[in-house]
């Protein structure tokens, strides 16, 4: 009988558990393998922290948001944890870890590519609200994140209108645009910013005075927390940060450029405008039913994968298929927006 770990680690989103029912199950039901869960992220393997997963242990979290096995942003190859990569190593041998289900974004799956490196069987499932990760069309998390920013454009959509406000949401997705275009295109916004396009703050504007003058009273902004703001427009140009720690992978903590295009429009336009940052509901609570079926899909495939004897690999979905590749063509580097999208996107501003 094999023991096979599974974590979840960065950011959490919805679709975790989903994935972590589909891990244990297909693991136990057709592999006869005895499955482990490393409690947050790669501190649990770091730390030796494990609990037996069975069939009972999973019942009843496909629906659930968060993570039943805790997450952390821990990087055991950061330069304060020395020992860390080693530490690992000695508990997947006390583990008798046979193989290691990774579940989480681009940082996760870049520790998970060292330890491959260094002799250990992965397995990784490609997890982010943000959509960023390359080589997958989707992540799970990410269909969730959209809808629920979905929801909050309509219901900003009706007060704006009532209140002839230009209303300005922030939604997360780190240094890419992929929730901010896809939500804004699925709630009609009026204006989409993202990071991968350049701020002119004066198009900006004048799409909103050109709307306002043809009779609409109302104007909805989505922009993304990634978004660098030019020089001309605020003291200091570039990000806006919500202080300047940034996390064990030496990322820095966006947030607030929504409350500083808020200021700016009203300013510059004289329409008053008023600004919503959706912040973390975007992660929270419940999976929709695309996110809970690609969670399954990809948990079952990462089974099939350990079966094979396939490691260093990560399941992606291409087009509706199920497929892996290899964990080194998907790490350091971003997938952003294209003009495909954009493009779609930009017939419905102003
Ligand atoms: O990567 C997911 C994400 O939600 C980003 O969109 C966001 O910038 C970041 O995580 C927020 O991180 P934290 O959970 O540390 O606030």
């Amino acid at each position: 009988m094999k023991n096979i770990g599974v974590l979840t680690g960065g950011g959490d989103c919805p679709g975790l558990n989903a994935t972590i029912r589909a891990v244990v199950r297909k693991g136990i039901k057709d592999y006869n393998y005895k499955m482990y869960g490393i409690l947050e992220g790669w501190r649990g393997l770091i730390e030796g922290t494990t609990k037996e997963l069975d069939m009972y242990s999973v019942s009843g979290i496909l629906p659930r948001g968060g993570t039943i096995l805790g997450t952390s942003r821990t990087n055991p190859f950061g330069e304060e944890n020395s020992g860390d990569p080693e530490r690992i190593l000695r508990n997947i041998k006390a583990l008798d870890l046979h193989a290691i289900v990774a579940i989480g974004g681009d940082d996760t799956q870049g520790v998970a590519y060292k330890l491959f490196k260094m002799g250990v069987n992965v397995v990784g499932i490609p997890k982010t609200i943000d959509n960023d990760i390359l080589c997958t069309d989707y992540t799970f998390g990410f269909d969730t994140a959209v809808n629920i920013v979905t929801e909050a454009i309509d219901r900003l959509h009706t007060t704006a209108e009532s209140h002839n406000r230009v209303m300005v949401v922030e939604v997360m997705g780190r240094h890419a645009g992929w929730i901010a275009t896809f939500a804004g295109i699925a709630g009609g916004a009026d204006i989409i910013m993202i990071p991968e396009k350049p701020v002119d703050m004066e198009d900006v504007y004048q799409s909103i005075i050109r709307r306002h003058k043809l009779g609409k009273k109302f104007s909805i902004v989505v922009v993304s927390e990634g978004v660098k703001i030019p020089a001309a427009d605020q003291e200091k140009a570039g990000f806006v940060l919500q202080s300047a720690k940034t996390d064990a992978f030496g990322h820095v903590m966006l947030g607030g450029v929504g409350s500083i295009l808020a200021n700016l429009i009203e300013k510059r336009t004289g329409f008053e405008t008023r600004h919503t940052v959706l912040g973390h509901t975007q992660r929270g609570g419940t999976p929709t039913a695309f996110d809970r079926i690609l969670s399954t899909r990809f948990g079952i495939a990462a089974i099939e994968s350990i079966h094979k004897g396939e490691f260093g690999k990560i399941v992606v979905l291409k087009g509706n298929e199920i497929m892996s590749v290899d964990l080194k063509d998907i790490i350091g580097k971003n997938k952003t927006v294209d003009d495909y999208w954009y493009d779609i996107a930009k017939v419905f501003f102003g």
